[in-house]
């Protein structure tokens, strides 16, 4: 089994990560062990991706317990709750983060009457653990339903990285791409490079090549050329938040689906239940937008005047009727058929 993206290390009483800053270059790890330190990974993506995020807030919350000082579990139970407000805050897109982050704090509610520190510490650990291990589940399921949407040959274009390290382990996106070529299909990818912080060919490149699934990195701005070349049989992508009209993923996602439809190619997103908001519309939600040197900077390079003005969208929505299929682990929904998530 590959290593995960994120888990608990109990020897530590902290949260253990890829550092996913360093690839493609190194692959290490490193711990966390306070909830600022928690955040600032979150905000510098040495994790992300919408499930590897609600891993991380539910792990965050297990932290903060670990952690505490408490002595009397009213005050643990507070300072659990003032974690689950900052963690929720780091990022705002992502419905994942606060999703795991509302269902530690659910699982402690339960036990809220509890006069005993180890017990509300052990469970908030264990809804956390389960998470993860759901999560894996999850994409391994949600691969397997995809599937039957490859076929042998297929060439499928992708963006940003819904891979395994967008997540506990497997993928979604690169999940379904994942089961096909373990069911003996010839799959290869062209992965979009994702400006400005190239989660596609840090990342996507990387997996891809790591499992030895042929790859090809192009530009984003190249995705029409691709596509009116006849390279491209199918795209699919992560989400990270599906609501009643729209799908918000990575930046470049909703000009990839004005293209494919253009070019009658199916344009496929690929998502667990938890990514989906069904209570709320494209309006609704929060779009992060980052810091400007992301554009302005590559590393120790200046590549724009330093003073420019910058839009830095961390994601954009895609309007569902632009989606051919979303790709769950309960099964395959067509638009406007949506999963009944409760
Ligand atoms: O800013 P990031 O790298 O967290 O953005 C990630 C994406 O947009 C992914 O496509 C999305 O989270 C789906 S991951 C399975």
């Amino acid at each position: 089994m590959s290593l995960r993206t994120i888990w608990w290390d109990s020897e530590k009483r902290a949260v253990a990560m890829i550092d996913q800053t360093l690839l493609p270059e190194r692959l290490e790890t490193i711990e966390v062990d306070s909830i600022d330190g928690l955040c600032e990974a979150i905000l510098a993506l040495r994790v992300r991706g919408a499930p590897a995020l609600g891993a991380a807030g539910a792990y965050g919350l297990a932290l903060a317990a670990a952690r505490s000082d408490s002595t009397d579990p009213t005050a643990l139970l507070q300072e659990i709750e003032k974690a689950a407000e900052i963690i929720k805050g780091a990022r705002p897109t992502a419905i994942n983060l606060s999703w795991g982050v509302d269902r530690v704090m659910r699982a402690l509610d339960e036990i809220k009457a509890s006069d005993d520190l180890d017990e509300i510490r052990s469970a908030a650990l264990k809804e956390a653990e389960s998470i993860a291990e759901e999560d894996v589940a999850t994409n391994r399921a949600l691969g397997d339903v995809g599937t039957s949407l490859l076929e042998d040959g297929d060439v499928v274009l992708t963006h940003c990285n819904a891979g395994r390290l967008a997540c506990v382990g497997w993928g979604t996106a690169l999940g379904v791409i994942r089961s096909a070529v373990a069911e003996g299909k010839k799959i290869s990818v062209y992965a979009c490079e994702t400006r400005p912080l190239h989660q596609g060919s840090r990342l996507t490149a990387w997996e891809l090549s790591e499992d030895e699934i042929p790859v090809t990195l192009i530009c984003d701005n190249m995705s029409g050329m691709v596509m009116r070349e006849g390279r491209i049989d199918k795209v699919i992508v992560g989400a990270d938040r599906i609501t009643k009209d729209a799908v918000f993923n990575k930046i470049g996602t909703y000009s990839h689906a004005v293209l494919a439809k253009a070019h009658n190619i199916p344009f496929y997103v690929a998502a667990p239940i938890s990514t989906f908001d069904l209570d709320s519309l494209e309006k609704d939600v929060v779009i992060e937008e980052r810091d400007a040197d992301e554009i302005r900077r590559l590393g120790d390079k200046q590549l724009a005047p330093p003073d420019v003005k910058v839009y830095n969208p961390a994601f954009d929505a895609t309007p569902l009727e632009l989606v051919t299929a979303i790709i769950t682990e309960r099964g395959i929904y067509r638009p406007p058929e949506m999963p009944d998530v409760g």
